[in-house]
């Protein structure tokens, strides 16, 4: 039952709307509000912290339901506290907060434990911005599996990001013969800077990478992904996010965690 006079909008503020893993999470959002009939407005920070803000800013003086979001940083929230708008974190695990995710440790070393199985040893692992807590699970997950893992800081989550580390992992002597990267953005570019240099994958560069977007199935070289379940992601956080604000319970929902699942394919030889 809505209460009277309560918005019917939810927000989804996502990272970067140029990356299909937060599309399928804002689908599986938009069919739960849709489901309780409520509407969904999707914002993107474009991982800049001012365009949240202002973004953050503008949803609590709209007295929006609540917000669903994967932000910069965790603390961009302080504002919708302070205004009373409920929220829940989707893509990455919030301690203390109500979230919903995979666990990416866990991630990080389901991919890295697969290239030991394929028999690699001279391992690279492509990080996003540390700034990401579900970069930060990945690398640790990594070093769980590999204690001297070769970490290339990239300069983002996208394409681009990914061509430039692989023209930094071409450069390596003795070369690494295996990559994992944080997401399948950074992956595709990647193989897109070996497949340029005629570097043959997975024979001379195996590659994985993480969430399984459509496009990693579509690939030159299919890639192998740690895949997220992005549409259950956001329905499951919307779903928490609904009852939250439209039941008489105030008592805090607990997190939820996914077991994230590899999908291998021929990027690591299947
Ligand atoms: O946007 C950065 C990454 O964080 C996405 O690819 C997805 O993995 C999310 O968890």
């Amino acid at each position: 039952q809505l209460r009277a006079g309560r918005s019917r909008t939810l927000a989804l503020l996502v990272l970067d709307l140029a990356n299909p893993f937060f599309i399928d999470v804002a689908r599986g959002a938009e069919e739960a509000a849709y489901e309780a009939d409520l509407n969904v407005i999707t914002c993107n920070s474009g991982q800049r912290v001012d365009r949240e803000t202002a973004y953050l800013a503008m949803l609590a003086e709209q007295r929006v339901r609540g917000v669903l979001l994967s932000p910069v940083t965790d603390a961009s929230v302080d504002g919708l506290r302070r205004n009373g708008i409920p929220y829940v974190f989707v893509d990455r695990l919030v301690p203390g907060a109500c979230s919903v995710s995979v666990d990416d440790v866990a991630g990080g070393a389901l991919a890295a434990r697969h290239l030991l199985d394929r028999g690699h040893r001279r391992i690279a692992f492509v990080n996003g911005p540390a700034v990401l807590a579900q970069c930060r699970d990945r690398e640790q997950g990594v070093r769980s599996v590999l204690p001297d893992p070769i970490v290339l800081a990239a300069g983002g989550l996208d394409v681009a990001s990914g061509r430039d580390a692989g023209a930094r992992l071409l450069a390596l002597t003795p070369r690494p013969t295996a990559v994992f990267c944080a997401n399948d953005l950074l992956a595709l570019g990647v193989l897109q800077a070996m497949v340029a240099a005629g570097v043959r994958v997975p024979a001379e560069m195996a590659i994985v990478g993480y969430d399984d977007i459509e496009f990693a199935a579509a690939a030159a070289v299919p890639l192998t992904s740690v895949r997220q379940p992005a549409p259950r992601l956001g329905r499951t956080a919307a779903e928490l996010l609904i009852a939250e604000t439209s039941g008489e319970d105030t008592h805090e929902h607990e997190s939820v965690v996914y077991e994230p699942e590899l999908v291998i394919r021929e990027s690591t030889g299947s």
